[in-house]
């Protein structure tokens, strides 16, 4: 029987953030995925966008989305020099484009809310954001920039996470699938490996994201994850084209979102549907609607050469906010990131490995309790932020 002081089944960006986080903290480590980073992560094009992916009535999100920007070169400095692997981060700020008056109207009246939280964003006229991006069409009606709204290379992310925890002493990654936990009593003591092997752990972080299927949850437990499917393109620039654009740039085109990430080295990421009707492959209609949407803002999207297309699923929850906190004794949530789980990894990734260190969570990450969504009546074992609570308390 293997012993590790951590398990977290799922090797997503999540997963792996609070890996690589808990192995800093001292803790050995055991990650649990048959592919990890072939989920959710392989297909997200990286924008961080705190500030330009914000939607009305998710203000509680804003409680992990703004320290995770603001954490997110730190991170991958210290990764970057952990795993000697480049993660693609990269400072490009995001353009926000409408195609249409319409568009710009719901542009404005979002950026109105943005600018009452007090979040940063620069209203530009049309020609002031053709001089900063020259390819953008001379048709577009509105524009804002979001300075502080970054990039990251998912796919680079991902390998440098498994470098760094590859070459640690402390830390295993196994292409394996965890099918249930294990409990002593009241608390989750480990995980079986496809229904025999067993891994003792002090903590289990369940990091599944979209496929979350593991025996042994506590009873009148809900954690209702949907797959919400986004169709991605991978696109390359001829020379004569390069750079093609200096930004990420986030459009509205008729009331539907599209967006295209630049990366270093010539690829455009072009992105991203949101279907829930369960095919996993890539919609044909989806690619063509985002090929069109794209080209609309920016018209030299038809001389780009299409590399590839993907299609996965995100991991939704009916309130668009994350699962991310203590389940049970031995047992702490991080998935249901839904649109967000690149940007957030990092902060759900802090808020994991202080829970594993003891510490009560944060009264701001309230409205992300894996709880929320059970029967009032639902076994909920007494946590360890509780029981410490109480006794301090008394
Ligand atoms: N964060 C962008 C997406 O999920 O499409």
């Amino acid at each position: 029987m293997m012993v590790s002081d951590v398990v977290v089944v799922g090797g997503g960006v999540v997963g792996l953030a609070a890996a690589w986080r808990s192995l800093e903290r001292g803790h050995r480590v055991t990650v649990l995925d048959p592919r990890p980073g072939d989920g959710a992560s392989r297909a997200a094009a990286g924008m961080l966008g705190a500030v330009s992916e914000f939607a009305f009535e998710e203000e509680a999100l804003l409680a992990l989305s703004l320290p995770a920007a603001e954490r997110y070169a730190q991170v991958m400095a210290d990764l970057e020099r952990a795993s000697g692997m480049a993660t693609g981060y990269r400072r490009s700020s995001t353009l926000v484009v409408a195609s249409g008056a319409s568009d710009r109207a719901a542009g404005d009246q979002l950026r109105r809310r943005q600018e009452e939280l007090g979040l940063s964003v620069r209203p530009l006229a049309p020609m002031q954001a053709r001089r900063l991006e020259d390819l953008l069409s001379p048709g577009i009606a509105g524009a804002f920039l979001a300075e502080s709204d970054h990039q990251v290379d998912p796919r680079r992310l991902v390998s440098a996470y498994l470098a760094a925890l590859e070459g640690s002493a402390r830390a295993v990654v196994r292409p394996a699938t965890a099918t249930a936990l294990v409990w002593d009593g009241p608390r989750v003591c480990g995980v079986l490996i496809d229904g025999t092997e067993r891994i003792s752990a002090h903590e289990v972080v369940l990091a599944t994201g979209a496929s979350t299927r593991l025996g042994g949850l506590p009873t009148g437990l809900r954690l209702p994850i949907r797959p919400v499917y986004g169709d991605v393109l991978r696109l390359r620039a001829p020379a004569s084209l390069t750079p093609f654009l200096s930004h990420v740039v986030r459009g509205r085109v008729q009331a539907r979102a599209v967006y295209l990430v630049p990366r270093d080295d010539g690829e455009i990421v072009i992105g991203a549907s949101e279907r829930e009707d369960a095919r996993t492959g890539v919609s044909a209609g989806a690619v063509l609607q985002l090929l069109r949407d794209a080209a609309e803002l920016v018209p030299a999207v038809a001389e780009l050469e299409l590399v590839e297309t993907i299609a996965r699923a995100r991991p939704g929850t009916p309130d668009n906010a994350p699962l991310l906190g203590r389940i049970a004794p031995g047992l702490i949530a991080a998935t249901g990131t839904h649109r967000h789980g690149v940007l957030l990894s990092v902060e759900t990734a802090v808020a994991v490995a202080d829970l594993i260190d003891g510490r009560r969570a944060r009264a701001e990450h309230a409205a992300f309790d894996p709880w929320r969504f059970s029967e009032r009546t639902a076994a909920r074992p007494v946590t360890a932020s509780v029981r410490s609570r109480s006794q301090e308390e008394s």
